[in-house]
């Protein structure tokens, strides 16, 4: 028996809550009942752009009437509706679901991998978010922050990115008529370097890794107007990540149910995203045995899989970082306590993997499936030999590999010449 996430034990760990009363939804179409801190209980109105908590700094997490919701909707609404993220937007934050920013976020697909067991007997299927705008799961979460930023009066934008998310809040940050600045480490390479710009943000190139950059950031943006997207520094890009957790309830539950998810981590708030879905869902009724949550990481830059391996509560800054997988190449994750104790929670667990392997894994998924994967996704397939290997994946189960982003914005002969100039660790 897989050992899935308890509901109790995951609206501990996410802050997921069916609050019945005493705080009062912003407005009725909305079924947010305010936010609060899982580090130290503090609550407070979703009315006003917020960061972190006011009391401890720590990440803010969305509340919902999950009992009012559950009294709307049953297991089967949001399948009849059309495909796309906006489909769940009961779940989602915003007072007025018509003020989305959007740029048509489908539902992306979910394909099987033939024979990627190796000769195993686990089914193995790729969820396939390079198809989202801006080639990656980036979109999710700033169309849902941006969207949000707007309905509560926020001037202009900023965050720091590995690429990845510096496009997607260009994009989505222009669509809404706002302006936007992103902080990227000055070694990012192109297209994402010129990418922002190109879709209407400026750009600050940063020394170091998006650690630096990040600090940049909040040094240069302190007044004026400016509101912080960073990761899990306002609470609602998570909020869109959950639609990855929504979209695979709707797309496997009663079918081909995910014993484990592979998700290629760099801060980790996709496993937050997938988690606080999962506990929404479980909270109404609608999903009982939950997916293991496995990370991936480069061996170049795992500090989330070496604090897992260590039992540490949370991970220690990385020294001396470096992998291909841009989105990967996060040294301390803000917030890893929480993404520590979610993957444990899950029964799941951490794998490194080697740069050379995800280079291969690249090429693999594109000329054997067709698909398209970025350096992190393919990450997912290069762990999934170690896993068996471990024994971490059992015979007969299901397993879903998360690929976060499209492998188009790189060369795979330019990824394979650099790993012959700088040497693995
Ligand atoms: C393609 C891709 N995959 C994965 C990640 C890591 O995301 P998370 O913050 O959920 O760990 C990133 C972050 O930049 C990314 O761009
Ligand atoms: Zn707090």
């Amino acid at each position: 028996m897989t050992p899935g996430l308890r509901d109790t034990e995951l609206r501990r760990i996410v802050g997921a809550r069916g609050l019945a009363a005493p705080r009062v939804p912003a407005s009725m179409a909305s079924y947010v009942v305010g936010l609060s801190c899982r580090a130290c209980c503090t609550t407070l109105p979703a009315t006003r752009l917020t960061n972190t908590c006011p009391t401890c700094n720590g990440p803010l997490s969305v509340d919902y009437d999950l009992e009012r919701v559950g009294g709307v909707l049953d297991r089967t609404t949001w399948a009849s509706r059309s495909p796309t993220m906006w489909r769940y937007r009961e779940l989602l934050p915003l007072s007025d679901p018509a003020g989305a920013v959007s740029l048509g976020e489908p539902i992306t697909p979910i394909v099987p991998l033939a024979d990627a067991g190796d000769g195993g007997s686990n089914l193995v299927l790729l969820k396939d978010d390079g198809r989202l705008p801006m080639g990656s799961f980036k979109a999710r979460g700033m169309a849902v922050a941006v969207s949000r930023a707007r309905e509560l009066g926020a001037a202009r934008l900023f965050a720091p990115s590995a690429g990845n998310a510096g496009a997607a809040l260009a994009a989505y940050a222009t669509r809404a008529g706002l302006p936007s600045r992103i902080y990227l480490p000055e070694s990012t390479r192109e297209p994402f370097r010129s990418w922002p710009a190109a879709l209407g943000g400026e750009t600050v190139f940063v020394a170091g890794t998006i650690r630096d950059a990040g600090e940049r950031a909040r040094a240069e943006c302190g007044g004026d107007g400016w509101f912080d997207v960073s990761t899990l520094r306002e609470p609602y890009r998570v909020e869109g990540k959950k639609t990855m957790g929504f979209e695979i309830f709707d797309q496997l539950y009663g079918r081909s149910w995910p014993d484990v998810i592979v998700y290629p981590a760099g801060g980790g708030t996709g496993v937050l995203g997938l988690t606080k879905a999962f506990a929404e869902l479980a909270e109404l009724g609608w999903a009982e045995k939950l997916p293991r949550i496995i990370v991936v990481q480069p061996d170049g830059c795992a500090p989330l899989v070496r604090a897992l391996e260590d039992g540490e509560i949370r991970a220690t800054p990385w020294t001396e970082p470096t992998t291909l997988a841009p989105g990967l190449l996060v040294p301390a994750p803000f917030g890893s306590e929480r993404v520590l104790e979610a993957i444990r929670a899950s029964g799941g667990a951490g794998v490194s993997v080697k740069d050379a392997e995800i280079v291969d894994a690249m090429e693999i998924l594109q000329r054997r499936y067709g698909i398209s994967a970025s350096p992190e996704g393919a990450a997912t397939f290069a762990g999934l030999r170690v896993l068996r290997d471990k024994g971490t994946l059992r015979g007969g189960e299901t397993v879903l590999l998360y690929n976060t982003g499209s492998g188009l914005p790189f060369s795979i002969n330019l990824l394979r010449a650099s790993l012959v100039a700088a040497p693995e660790p």
